[in-house]
């Protein structure tokens, strides 16, 4: 199959997705915090593309995008609380677990009787959707075991010649995937960080925190969480910014006394991490900030498997705000979690 990547300014870009996503295709399309590889959420045939297309199990749930809130109470039961968050939030990086009315396919929610809807805020995105006039079902549009993708690059390095078209709208301004939160457990549970944070919830859900115990004892987890999240090829170790130049030394003397004397030690910090590393040739700046950080978190991890580096030493970041869900994906990467 070709596979036409346009960018999102070019008009047409947005009917030729449209019309895609209507005949039952897939189409990869720009959201502020992750591609997305968009198909018809109430048509089986076309969310089995996607699968097909990732290479994913079937049985991890997917979101389902809308472009107005109207559309929600089409698909599930909104409550309330829902309605509230869909004003604050939405459009926005925070997905919302509700209960499914029964037009969502099996294929969508994974045989669950739960779905999660969110209203994404990339313009490409919402002008695609009222378009289309149809939800679209979206995963990230990376292949499976890859990490999420935060350029139409990323995309067409995983899916070219798999789907048909890819929207162009830049690099992703957030960088993580949604916040996904769950509102048919006994307690609303935030089921995966994102930028938005339990603080920022909590003036609507009071006591909500980022691990949520449910009243079993148990920890709220998305059913996707039993895949193994994406991890680079080498190890990584996460390292405060001040101790990054000594296990920089430490490991290198590791890797000379094991007989390897050219060894990729790839670094990935902030300027601060950065410091007394002039010397050290694979590094990658991940910006001044953990919004940056985050920004450029899965693009950094890409290079990390390019370049086929032999450790990965990454800046570990206090976990408040962004970081919270920044250091989630950082200890994934380094099987911590
Ligand atoms: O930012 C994002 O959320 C991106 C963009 C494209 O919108 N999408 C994304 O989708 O990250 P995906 O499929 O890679 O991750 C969806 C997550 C999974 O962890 C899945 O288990 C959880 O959402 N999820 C989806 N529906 C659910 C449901 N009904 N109940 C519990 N968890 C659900
Ligand atoms: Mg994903």
């Amino acid at each position: 199959m070709e596979t036409r990547i346009i960018d999102y300014f070019a008009a047409k870009s947005v009917g030729d997705a449209a019309e895609l996503l209507r005949r039952g295709e897939t189409v990869a399309f720009p959201t502020e915090t992750v591609y997305g590889l968009g198909a018809n959420a109430l048509d089986p045939g076309a969310v089995a593309r996607i699968y097909a297309a990732k290479g994913r199990p079937s049985d991890n749930p997917l979101i389902v995008h809308i472009a107005d809130t109207a559309q929600a109470d089409e698909l599930a039961e909104v409550s309330d609380l829902a309605r509230q968050l869909m004003a604050a939030f939405w459009p926005g990086p925070l997905t919302l677990v509700l209960p499914a009315r029964p037009c969502i396919p099996r294929i969508v929610t994974g045989g669950l009787d739960t779905v999660g809807i969110r209203m994404p805020a990339h313009p490409a995105a919402l002008l695609m959707l009222r378009e289309a006039g149809v939800p679209v079902a979206a995963p990230s549009a990376n292949l499976s075991g890859r990490p999420s993708p935060t350029t139409a690059d990323h995309v067409w390095e995983d899916l070219s010649g798999r789907i048909p078209l890819i929207i162009n709208g830049g690099a992703a301004i957030s960088g993580l995937e949604s916040t996904v939160l769950d509102l048919t457990s006994p307690v609303p549970a935030i089921l995966r960080p994102g930028v938005i944070t339990a603080e920022a919830l909590a003036p609507f859900i009071p006591g909500i925190s980022e691990e949520t115990r449910l009243p079993d004892g148990g920890v709220a987890r998305a059913p996707g969480m039993k895949y193994r999240h994406y991890a680079p090829k080498a190890q990584v170790i996460l390292c405060r910014p001040q101790d990054i130049y000594d296990t920089y030394c430490r490991t290198l003397q590791q890797f000379f006394a094991a007989g390897n004397t050219e060894p990729k030690i790839a670094v990935l910090a902030t300027m601060q991490g950065l410091t007394g590393m002039a010397k050290a040739e694979h590094c990658f700046l991940l910006g001044e900030n953990p919004e940056e950080a985050a920004q450029n978190l899965f693009a950094a991890l890409r290079w990390t498997d390019e370049i086929n580096a032999d450790l990965v030493l990454a800046e570990s970041f206090p976990e408040k705000g962004v970081g919270i869900a920044l250091m989630n994906r950082l200890k994934k990467a380094a099987k911590a979690l």
